[in-house]
């Protein structure tokens, strides 16, 4: 059996591109349907009842794309909203936080795991629950790096200011000696360099983005929804607000060329 409906993905905006270049390596014969909802980004500044709201309607447009499954990129939505929209929806969904905190349960030696995201996911509490339900015994330390996002947008990723500014807000999270780290934002993938640089190459950097591919993977493979087509699968990009500069940035995260985004009405 195949089945050809697309993944659905959605983002506060360009960010989950690094979620769908994930799913690309993961399941290249899937269809994919993006939304990036730029008109309203950040997510990361914002209450739990907006970016809820914001959230139900961004799966409700993915679902008149017929989606059998959806992929919350955003990990400030997947921190706050990813329980309340299971409950409104019967598509299954996958959220950033639980395969991030698996993987670096079981990554970390020590014992002791960073976690670094918007305001917004730092203080959800999100990651910490995730991976003590894991593991009580475990240390979770946390800090919030609201500039990387400006910082990735406009590829300034290896810049000095980058260096200097990754030093400041990682420094704590060095003074607690974690020997693994959550990037827990969309943007922070595009930071890898810099913050291992900062980090030490002894502390294991743990990408959201790549764990939550790998368990959609085996969520479709489990229930018997692979597109086990030959072909590489389609792809299909929306943005709420203009999509000139929705392409522009989000090449940069894609690592690849968007050919066509179309404004969502
Ligand atoms: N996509 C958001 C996240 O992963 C980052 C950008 C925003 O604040 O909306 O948390």
């Amino acid at each position: 059996m195949s089945d050809q409906r697309p993944i659905g993905i959605f983002d506060s905006g360009v960010g989950g591109l690094t979620v769908v270049s994930e799913v690309w390596k993961y399941l290249p014969a899937e269809n994919i349907v993006y939304f990036g909802d730029t008109a309203r980004v950040p997510y990361g500044t914002k209450s739990k009842e907006t970016v809820t709201k914001f959230s139900v309607e961004n799966v409700e447009f993915l679902m008149t794309h017929d989606v059998k499954l959806v992929l919350v990129a955003c990990n400030t939505a997947s921190s706050l909203s990813l329980e309340f929209l299971k409950r409104c929806f019967r598509v299954p969904m996958i959220g950033v936080i639980g395969p991030g905190a698996r993987e670096a349960v079981s990554a970390t030696r020590s014992g002791r795991i960073g976690v670094i995201g918007t305001n917004a996911t730092i203080s959800s509490g999100a990651y910490e629950a995730a991976v003590k339900r894991i593991d009580k015994k475990l240390k979770v330390y946390t800090a919030s790096c609201p500039l990387f996002v400006p910082l990735a947008e406009e590829g300034w990723v290896d810049k000095k200011v980058a260096q200097d500014i990754a030093g400041i807000y990682l420094k704590p999270l060095r003074t607690k000696k974690v020997d693994t780290l959550i990037l827990g934002c969309t943007h922070y993938p595009l930071l890898k360099n810099v913050i291992e640089k900062v980090m030490g190459p002894k502390v294991s950097l743990i990408d959201s983005a790549m764990e939550v591919a790998k368990e959609a993977k085996e969520l479709l493979d489990a229930s018997g929804a692979l597109n086990k087509s030959q072909a590489l699968g389609g792809h299909k990009f929306f943005s709420s607000d203009e999509p000139a500069r929705f392409i522009k940035i989000g090449e940069h995260f894609l690592k690849r060329r968007i050919d066509c985004a179309k404004r969502k009405d």
